[in-house]
Protein backbone atom coordinates (compact mmCIF):
# COMPACT_ATOMS: atom_id res chain seq x y z
CA UNK A 1 0.00 0.00 0.00
CA UNK A 2 1.40 3.44 -0.78
CA UNK A 3 2.36 6.25 1.37
CA UNK A 4 2.82 4.29 4.23
CA UNK A 5 6.11 6.66 5.04
CA UNK A 6 5.00 9.91 6.09
CA UNK A 7 8.40 11.74 4.54
CA UNK A 8 7.69 9.83 1.46
CA UNK A 9 7.85 11.55 -2.43
CA UNK A 10 5.87 15.01 -1.95
CA UNK A 11 4.32 14.87 1.33
CA UNK A 12 6.53 17.53 3.33
CA UNK A 13 9.39 18.49 2.02
CA UNK A 14 9.45 21.12 -1.16
CA UNK A 15 11.29 23.01 -3.24
CA UNK A 16 11.73 26.50 -2.97
CA UNK A 17 10.58 27.72 -6.69
CA UNK A 18 14.15 29.31 -7.68
CA UNK A 19 15.61 25.93 -6.28
CA UNK A 20 13.08 23.57 -7.93
CA UNK A 21 14.41 25.67 -11.26
CA UNK A 22 17.58 25.30 -10.50
CA UNK A 23 17.53 21.53 -9.43
CA UNK A 24 15.46 20.64 -13.01
CA UNK A 25 18.13 22.69 -14.93
CA UNK A 26 20.46 21.15 -13.22
CA UNK A 27 18.79 17.82 -14.63
CA UNK A 28 18.48 18.91 -17.83
CA UNK A 29 22.32 20.21 -18.56
CA UNK A 30 24.14 17.27 -18.19
CA UNK A 31 26.59 14.91 -19.93
CA UNK A 32 24.54 15.35 -22.72
CA UNK A 33 24.94 18.78 -23.22
CA UNK A 34 28.64 19.06 -23.28
CA UNK A 35 29.74 15.80 -24.84
CA UNK A 36 27.10 14.49 -26.94
CA UNK A 37 25.54 17.52 -28.22
CA UNK A 38 28.86 18.84 -29.89
CA UNK A 39 29.93 15.49 -31.52
CA UNK A 40 26.32 15.26 -33.02
CA UNK A 41 26.13 18.59 -34.12
CA UNK A 42 29.27 18.22 -35.90
CA UNK A 43 28.01 14.62 -37.33
CA UNK A 44 24.85 16.20 -38.82
CA UNK A 45 24.81 19.32 -40.34
CA UNK A 46 26.68 22.16 -37.57
CA UNK A 47 24.24 25.25 -37.68
CA UNK A 48 21.64 23.42 -39.61
CA UNK A 49 21.32 20.75 -36.88
CA UNK A 50 21.13 23.28 -34.47
CA UNK A 51 18.52 24.70 -35.43
CA UNK A 52 16.58 21.56 -36.10
CA UNK A 53 17.35 20.84 -32.32
CA UNK A 54 15.60 23.58 -30.97
CA UNK A 55 12.73 23.86 -33.27
CA UNK A 56 12.15 20.29 -31.56
CA UNK A 57 13.04 21.30 -28.11
CA UNK A 58 9.96 24.37 -27.89
CA UNK A 59 7.96 22.29 -30.08
CA UNK A 60 7.50 18.66 -28.78
CA UNK A 61 10.38 18.99 -25.98
CA UNK A 62 8.69 21.81 -23.90
CA UNK A 63 4.96 20.47 -23.93
CA UNK A 64 6.51 17.07 -22.84
CA UNK A 65 8.18 18.76 -19.93
CA UNK A 66 4.92 20.59 -19.10
CA UNK A 67 2.97 17.37 -18.68
CA UNK A 68 5.08 15.56 -16.80
CA UNK A 69 5.41 18.64 -13.97
CA UNK A 70 1.79 18.67 -14.24
CA UNK A 71 1.18 14.95 -13.62
CA UNK A 72 4.15 15.22 -10.71
CA UNK A 73 2.82 17.64 -8.84
CA UNK A 74 -0.91 16.69 -9.42
CA UNK A 75 0.06 13.18 -8.28
CA UNK A 76 2.13 13.72 -5.11
CA UNK A 77 3.69 10.74 -5.58
CA UNK A 78 7.10 9.12 -7.54
CA UNK A 79 6.83 8.80 -11.22
CA UNK A 80 4.96 5.05 -11.59
CA UNK A 81 2.64 6.14 -8.80
CA UNK A 82 2.10 9.89 -9.39
CA UNK A 83 0.05 8.94 -12.69
CA UNK A 84 -2.43 6.91 -10.73
CA UNK A 85 -2.68 9.37 -7.91
CA UNK A 86 -3.55 11.75 -10.24
CA UNK A 87 -6.14 10.29 -11.54
CA UNK A 88 -5.13 7.58 -13.96
CA UNK A 89 -5.95 3.86 -14.19
CA UNK A 90 -3.79 0.99 -12.85
CA UNK A 91 -2.04 0.62 -16.02
CA UNK A 92 -1.16 3.59 -15.95
CA UNK A 93 0.94 2.78 -12.74
CA UNK A 94 1.93 -0.58 -14.08
CA UNK A 95 3.85 1.33 -17.24
CA UNK A 96 5.12 3.93 -15.07
CA UNK A 97 7.22 1.65 -13.89
CA UNK A 98 8.87 1.68 -16.74
CA UNK A 99 10.45 5.34 -15.60
CA UNK A 100 11.28 4.03 -12.84
CA UNK A 101 13.89 1.23 -14.48
CA UNK A 102 14.91 3.41 -17.13
CA UNK A 103 17.10 6.00 -14.86
CA UNK A 104 18.04 3.44 -12.63
CA UNK A 105 19.64 1.82 -15.88
CA UNK A 106 21.08 5.34 -16.95
CA UNK A 107 22.30 5.98 -13.58
CA UNK A 108 24.26 3.13 -13.51
CA UNK A 109 26.53 4.00 -16.85
CA UNK A 110 26.19 7.97 -15.94
CA UNK A 111 28.08 7.63 -12.90
CA UNK A 112 30.89 6.05 -14.61
CA UNK A 113 31.46 8.62 -16.93
CA UNK A 114 30.93 10.97 -14.18
CA UNK A 115 33.70 9.27 -12.79
CA UNK A 116 36.06 9.46 -15.63
CA UNK A 117 35.35 13.16 -15.35
CA UNK A 118 36.55 13.75 -11.99
CA UNK A 119 39.45 11.39 -12.78
CA UNK A 120 40.79 13.79 -16.05
CA UNK A 121 40.38 16.92 -13.47
CA UNK A 122 42.53 16.02 -11.26
CA UNK A 123 44.88 15.08 -14.60
CA UNK A 124 44.45 18.02 -15.66
CA UNK A 125 45.04 20.13 -12.99
CA UNK A 126 48.26 18.00 -11.68
CA UNK A 127 49.60 18.16 -15.22
CA UNK A 128 50.01 14.39 -15.08
CA UNK A 129 47.12 14.08 -17.88
CA UNK A 130 50.33 16.54 -20.17
CA UNK A 131 53.15 14.27 -19.70
CA UNK A 132 52.60 12.26 -22.60
CA UNK A 133 50.75 13.39 -25.78
CA UNK A 134 49.16 9.80 -26.68
CA UNK A 135 45.64 10.89 -25.43
CA UNK A 136 43.89 7.91 -26.84
CA UNK A 137 46.41 5.60 -25.17
CA UNK A 138 45.80 7.35 -22.12
CA UNK A 139 42.27 7.04 -22.32
CA UNK A 140 42.03 3.30 -23.72
CA UNK A 141 44.41 2.29 -20.86
CA UNK A 142 42.60 4.07 -18.24
CA UNK A 143 38.97 3.27 -19.10
CA UNK A 144 40.18 -0.17 -19.74
CA UNK A 145 41.89 -0.66 -16.14
CA UNK A 146 40.25 -1.37 -12.70
CA UNK A 147 40.82 2.54 -11.54
CA UNK A 148 37.25 4.03 -13.30
CA UNK A 149 35.60 1.37 -10.29
CA UNK A 150 37.03 3.67 -7.78
CA UNK A 151 35.93 6.77 -9.49
CA UNK A 152 32.65 5.08 -9.49
CA UNK A 153 32.43 5.02 -6.67
CA UNK A 154 33.14 7.99 -5.03
CA UNK A 155 30.58 9.59 -7.80
CA UNK A 156 27.88 7.33 -6.64
CA UNK A 157 28.97 8.02 -2.64
CA UNK A 158 28.86 11.88 -3.93
CA UNK A 159 25.42 11.13 -5.53
CA UNK A 160 23.85 9.41 -2.68
CA UNK A 161 24.90 11.87 0.16
CA UNK A 162 23.18 14.50 -2.00
CA UNK A 163 19.97 12.88 -2.02
CA UNK A 164 19.95 11.32 1.11
CA UNK A 165 19.62 15.07 2.49
CA UNK A 166 15.90 14.92 1.48
CA UNK A 167 14.71 17.76 -1.25
CA UNK A 168 15.32 21.31 0.15
CA UNK A 169 18.35 20.58 2.34
CA UNK A 170 20.14 17.92 0.03
CA UNK A 171 19.68 18.16 -3.65
CA UNK A 172 18.07 21.68 -3.99
CA UNK A 173 21.42 23.45 -1.39
CA UNK A 174 23.61 21.21 -4.10
CA UNK A 175 22.48 22.91 -6.96
CA UNK A 176 21.97 26.52 -6.08
CA UNK A 177 26.10 25.87 -5.14
CA UNK A 178 27.25 24.04 -8.10
CA UNK A 179 24.70 25.88 -11.02
CA UNK A 180 26.28 29.10 -10.31
CA UNK A 181 29.41 28.21 -10.01
CA UNK A 182 29.41 26.36 -13.55
CA UNK A 183 28.13 29.28 -15.02
CA UNK A 184 31.20 31.24 -14.01
CA UNK A 185 33.41 28.38 -15.25
CA UNK A 186 31.56 27.84 -18.33
CA UNK A 187 31.93 31.67 -19.31
CA UNK A 188 35.22 31.62 -18.77
CA UNK A 189 35.79 28.78 -20.96
CA UNK A 190 34.13 30.05 -23.50
CA UNK A 191 36.13 33.50 -23.34
CA UNK A 192 39.02 31.28 -23.53
CA UNK A 193 37.73 29.10 -26.59
CA UNK A 194 36.38 32.02 -28.72
CA UNK A 195 39.94 34.08 -28.55
CA UNK A 196 42.08 31.08 -29.83
CA UNK A 197 43.64 31.58 -32.85
CA UNK A 198 41.25 30.45 -35.62
CA UNK A 199 38.63 29.93 -33.46
CA UNK A 200 36.61 32.26 -36.01
CA UNK A 201 36.42 29.42 -38.42
CA UNK A 202 34.31 27.13 -35.69
CA UNK A 203 32.41 29.79 -34.41
CA UNK A 204 31.10 30.20 -37.99
CA UNK A 205 30.71 26.39 -38.30
CA UNK A 206 28.57 26.33 -35.50
CA UNK A 207 26.42 29.24 -36.33
CA UNK A 208 25.76 29.33 -40.07
CA UNK A 209 23.40 26.80 -40.86
CA UNK A 210 24.04 24.83 -44.43
CA UNK A 211 20.69 23.48 -45.02
CA UNK A 212 21.83 21.34 -47.79
CA UNK A 213 23.11 19.06 -45.01
CA UNK A 214 20.09 18.39 -43.11
CA UNK A 215 18.32 14.72 -43.69
CA UNK A 216 15.44 13.02 -42.56
CA UNK A 217 18.24 11.20 -40.05
CA UNK A 218 19.16 14.27 -38.34
CA UNK A 219 15.62 15.77 -37.84
CA UNK A 220 14.96 12.45 -35.69
CA UNK A 221 18.13 12.88 -33.99
CA UNK A 222 17.55 16.17 -33.19
CA UNK A 223 14.42 15.41 -31.62
CA UNK A 224 15.75 12.47 -29.79
CA UNK A 225 18.54 14.60 -28.40
CA UNK A 226 15.83 16.91 -27.55
CA UNK A 227 14.14 14.41 -25.29
CA UNK A 228 17.44 13.57 -23.63
CA UNK A 229 18.67 16.85 -23.08
CA UNK A 230 15.31 18.04 -21.50
CA UNK A 231 15.59 14.74 -19.10
CA UNK A 232 12.07 13.80 -20.41
CA UNK A 233 10.47 9.85 -20.37
CA UNK A 234 12.47 9.03 -17.33
CA UNK A 235 10.68 9.98 -14.62
CA UNK A 236 12.66 12.76 -13.34
CA UNK A 237 10.01 16.05 -13.71
CA UNK A 238 7.43 13.68 -12.74
CA UNK A 239 9.26 12.97 -9.49
CA UNK A 240 10.29 16.86 -8.93
CA UNK A 241 6.89 17.75 -9.88
CA UNK A 242 5.59 16.38 -7.15
CA UNK A 243 7.91 18.54 -4.73
CA UNK A 244 6.96 21.85 -6.63
CA UNK A 245 4.60 23.97 -4.85
CA UNK A 246 1.09 24.53 -5.74
CA UNK A 247 1.31 27.88 -6.58
CA UNK A 248 4.22 27.86 -8.66
CA UNK A 249 3.76 28.93 -12.80
CA UNK A 250 4.28 25.28 -14.49
CA UNK A 251 4.16 27.43 -17.51
CA UNK A 252 6.76 29.44 -16.80
CA UNK A 253 8.79 26.85 -15.18
CA UNK A 254 9.13 24.87 -18.37
CA UNK A 255 9.78 27.64 -20.08
CA UNK A 256 12.83 28.14 -17.65
CA UNK A 257 14.53 24.99 -17.91
CA UNK A 258 14.01 24.58 -21.63
CA UNK A 259 15.86 28.15 -21.59
CA UNK A 260 18.48 26.70 -19.43
CA UNK A 261 19.11 24.25 -21.53
CA UNK A 262 19.31 25.08 -24.32
CA UNK A 263 21.45 28.42 -23.67
CA UNK A 264 24.13 25.75 -21.81
CA UNK A 265 24.28 23.77 -25.08
CA UNK A 266 24.83 26.89 -27.11
CA UNK A 267 27.49 27.89 -25.07
CA UNK A 268 29.02 24.62 -24.97
CA UNK A 269 29.04 24.67 -28.73
CA UNK A 270 31.00 27.80 -28.58
CA UNK A 271 33.52 26.27 -26.10
CA UNK A 272 33.93 22.89 -28.09
CA UNK A 273 34.06 24.15 -31.93
CA UNK A 274 36.30 27.04 -31.84
CA UNK A 275 39.20 25.14 -29.84
CA UNK A 276 38.61 21.99 -31.84
CA UNK A 277 39.08 24.62 -35.24
CA UNK A 278 41.96 26.49 -33.63
CA UNK A 279 43.80 22.93 -33.08
CA UNK A 280 42.55 21.33 -36.21
CA UNK A 281 40.78 18.49 -34.60
CA UNK A 282 37.68 16.64 -36.39
CA UNK A 283 34.72 18.32 -34.60
CA UNK A 284 32.66 15.21 -35.49
CA UNK A 285 35.56 12.98 -34.22
CA UNK A 286 32.19 11.23 -31.89
CA UNK A 287 31.99 10.38 -28.28
CA UNK A 288 36.00 10.49 -27.74
CA UNK A 289 36.12 14.02 -28.50
CA UNK A 290 36.15 15.54 -25.15
CA UNK A 291 38.47 12.83 -23.33
CA UNK A 292 41.00 12.39 -26.54
CA UNK A 293 40.74 15.40 -28.93
CA UNK A 294 40.17 17.91 -26.56
CA UNK A 295 43.18 17.08 -24.03
CA UNK A 296 45.18 17.49 -26.99
CA UNK A 297 43.84 21.02 -27.69
CA UNK A 298 44.54 22.14 -23.53
CA UNK A 299 48.37 20.46 -24.26
CA UNK A 300 49.13 23.14 -26.86
CA UNK A 301 47.56 26.38 -25.20
CA UNK A 302 48.96 28.53 -22.54
CA UNK A 303 47.71 28.02 -18.95
CA UNK A 304 46.40 24.45 -20.33
CA UNK A 305 46.21 22.39 -17.52
CA UNK A 306 44.09 25.01 -15.88
CA UNK A 307 41.94 24.98 -18.71
CA UNK A 308 41.49 21.92 -19.06
CA UNK A 309 40.74 21.03 -15.31
CA UNK A 310 38.22 23.67 -15.56
CA UNK A 311 36.30 22.10 -17.98
CA UNK A 312 36.34 18.83 -16.97
CA UNK A 313 35.10 20.28 -13.24
CA UNK A 314 32.20 21.69 -15.33
CA UNK A 315 31.39 18.08 -16.96
CA UNK A 316 31.64 16.74 -13.56
CA UNK A 317 29.53 19.07 -11.97
CA UNK A 318 27.21 18.52 -15.40
CA UNK A 319 26.77 15.10 -14.60
CA UNK A 320 26.34 15.22 -11.41
CA UNK A 321 23.61 17.67 -10.87
CA UNK A 322 22.39 14.99 -13.62
CA UNK A 323 22.83 11.73 -11.46
CA UNK A 324 21.25 13.44 -8.37
CA UNK A 325 18.03 13.49 -10.57
CA UNK A 326 18.48 10.04 -11.75
CA UNK A 327 18.67 8.57 -8.29
CA UNK A 328 16.01 10.83 -7.11
CA UNK A 329 13.63 9.09 -8.89
CA UNK A 330 13.88 4.90 -7.95
CA UNK A 331 14.18 6.20 -4.17
CA UNK A 332 10.80 8.52 -3.98
CA UNK A 333 9.94 5.49 -5.45
CA UNK A 334 11.07 3.18 -2.96
CA UNK A 335 9.90 5.23 -0.31
CA UNK A 336 6.18 6.31 -1.68
CA UNK A 337 5.49 2.57 -2.69
CA UNK A 338 7.23 0.32 0.33
CA UNK A 339 7.23 2.96 2.62
CA UNK A 340 10.97 2.66 3.08
CA UNK A 341 13.26 5.51 4.78
CA UNK A 342 15.13 7.85 2.66
CA UNK A 343 17.66 6.17 4.50
CA UNK A 344 17.61 2.83 3.60
CA UNK A 345 16.02 3.99 0.35
CA UNK A 346 19.66 5.51 -1.20
CA UNK A 347 21.91 2.96 0.58
CA UNK A 348 20.31 -0.14 -1.18
CA UNK A 349 19.77 1.53 -4.06
CA UNK A 350 23.17 3.15 -4.39
CA UNK A 351 24.49 -0.42 -3.42
CA UNK A 352 22.48 -2.30 -6.86
CA UNK A 353 23.57 0.48 -8.91
CA UNK A 354 27.16 -0.03 -7.98
CA UNK A 355 26.97 -3.98 -8.76
CA UNK A 356 24.62 -3.50 -11.93
CA UNK A 357 27.17 -0.85 -13.34
CA UNK A 358 30.33 -2.92 -12.64
CA UNK A 359 29.77 -4.87 -15.82
CA UNK A 360 29.66 -1.30 -17.45
CA UNK A 361 32.33 -0.39 -15.85
CA UNK A 362 34.72 -3.74 -17.00
CA UNK A 363 33.25 -3.49 -20.79
CA UNK A 364 36.59 -1.38 -21.69
CA UNK A 365 38.61 -4.31 -22.81
CA UNK A 366 39.70 -5.58 -19.31
CA UNK A 367 36.60 -8.45 -19.10
CA UNK A 368 36.22 -9.92 -22.34
CA UNK A 369 32.63 -11.46 -21.39
CA UNK A 370 31.69 -7.45 -21.58
CA UNK A 371 33.49 -6.07 -24.03
CA UNK A 372 32.70 -8.11 -26.92
CA UNK A 373 28.56 -9.02 -26.28
CA UNK A 374 27.83 -8.76 -30.23
CA UNK A 375 27.80 -5.57 -31.81
CA UNK A 376 28.37 -3.47 -28.60
CA UNK A 377 30.01 -3.65 -25.26
CA UNK A 378 28.09 -4.04 -21.91
CA UNK A 379 28.32 -0.12 -21.40
CA UNK A 380 27.06 0.58 -24.93
CA UNK A 381 24.24 -1.77 -25.01
CA UNK A 382 22.71 -0.50 -21.76
CA UNK A 383 23.04 3.48 -23.43
CA UNK A 384 21.11 2.03 -25.91
CA UNK A 385 18.68 0.57 -24.75
CA UNK A 386 18.17 2.90 -21.95
CA UNK A 387 18.27 6.34 -24.48
CA UNK A 388 16.80 4.83 -27.32
CA UNK A 389 14.27 2.04 -26.53
CA UNK A 390 13.35 3.09 -22.83
CA UNK A 391 13.13 6.79 -22.93
CA UNK A 392 10.59 7.35 -25.72
CA UNK A 393 8.98 5.03 -24.48
CA UNK A 394 8.38 6.90 -21.42
CA UNK A 395 7.86 9.50 -23.43
CA UNK A 396 5.31 8.14 -25.20
CA UNK A 397 3.32 6.64 -21.98
CA UNK A 398 3.59 10.70 -20.49
CA UNK A 399 1.74 12.29 -23.62
CA UNK A 400 -0.24 9.57 -24.22
CA UNK A 401 -1.83 10.08 -20.34
CA UNK A 402 -2.11 13.58 -20.67
CA UNK A 403 -3.19 13.64 -24.00
CA UNK A 404 -5.97 11.35 -23.95
CA UNK A 405 -6.72 9.75 -20.53
CA UNK A 406 -6.63 13.03 -17.91
CA UNK A 407 -9.71 14.82 -17.17
CA UNK A 408 -7.84 17.20 -15.24
CA UNK A 409 -4.99 17.90 -17.45
CA UNK A 410 -5.83 21.60 -18.20
CA UNK A 411 -6.26 22.32 -14.49
CA UNK A 412 -3.07 20.98 -13.32
CA UNK A 413 -0.73 22.33 -16.06
CA UNK A 414 -2.57 25.98 -15.59
CA UNK A 415 -2.96 26.84 -19.15
CA UNK A 416 -5.57 29.43 -20.56
CA UNK A 417 -7.72 27.91 -23.47
CA UNK A 418 -5.57 28.71 -25.97
CA UNK A 419 -2.51 27.80 -25.06
CA UNK A 420 -4.02 24.54 -23.59
CA UNK A 421 -6.05 23.74 -26.77
CA UNK A 422 -2.33 23.92 -28.40
CA UNK A 423 -0.75 21.82 -25.67
CA UNK A 424 -3.57 19.18 -25.48
CA UNK A 425 -2.62 19.05 -30.13
CA UNK A 426 0.75 18.44 -29.48
CA UNK A 427 0.26 15.60 -27.09
CA UNK A 428 -2.23 13.86 -29.07
CA UNK A 429 -0.67 13.65 -32.02
CA UNK A 430 2.43 15.25 -33.02
CA UNK A 431 4.64 14.34 -30.32
CA UNK A 432 3.39 10.95 -30.11
CA UNK A 433 3.89 10.40 -33.96
CA UNK A 434 7.35 11.94 -33.95
CA UNK A 435 8.49 10.16 -30.79
CA UNK A 436 7.39 6.42 -32.62
CA UNK A 437 9.22 7.61 -35.66
CA UNK A 438 12.56 8.33 -33.80
CA UNK A 439 12.10 4.96 -32.13
CA UNK A 440 11.59 2.91 -34.97
CA UNK A 441 14.30 4.67 -36.25
CA UNK A 442 17.37 4.40 -33.75
CA UNK A 443 16.63 0.94 -33.38
CA UNK A 444 16.91 0.62 -36.74
CA UNK A 445 13.21 -0.98 -37.78
CA UNK A 446 13.08 2.02 -40.15
CA UNK A 447 16.31 3.40 -42.32
CA UNK A 448 16.49 6.88 -44.46
N1 LIG B 1 19.66 15.47 -19.55
C1 LIG B 1 20.92 14.94 -19.18
C2 LIG B 1 21.96 15.30 -20.20
O1 LIG B 1 21.72 16.05 -21.11
C3 LIG B 1 21.01 13.48 -19.12
C4 LIG B 1 19.90 12.75 -18.61
C5 LIG B 1 19.14 12.04 -19.47
C6 LIG B 1 19.65 12.80 -17.30
C7 LIG B 1 18.09 11.35 -19.01
C8 LIG B 1 18.64 12.11 -16.84
C9 LIG B 1 17.84 11.40 -17.70
O2 LIG B 1 23.05 14.83 -20.11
Amino acid sequence: TPQKNPAAAGKNDRFSSAGFILAAIGSSVGLGNMWKFPYITGKYGGAAFFLLFIVCLIVIGLPVLLAELAIGRAGRGSAATSFVKAGGSKIFGRLGLLQIIAPFLILTFYVIVAGWTLHYAVQSFSGHLYSNTDFSGQFSGFIGGYMPIVWQVIAIAITGFVVVKGISGGIEKFNKILIPGMIILLIVMMIRAVTLPGAGEGVAFFLKPDFSKLTTESALVALGHAFFSLSLGMGILLTYGAYVDKRQSLGAATIAIGAGDLIYAFVAGLIIFPTTASFGIASDSGPSLVFIALPAAFSAMPFGAFFGGIFFILLAIAALTSAVSLLEVPVSFAMDRWGWSRMKSVLIISVLVLLVGLPSALSFGIVPAFTHMGSKNFFDWLDFIASNILLPVGGLITTLFAGYFWKNAAEAAGLKSAWFRVWLFTLRYIAPILVVLVLLHTTGVIRF
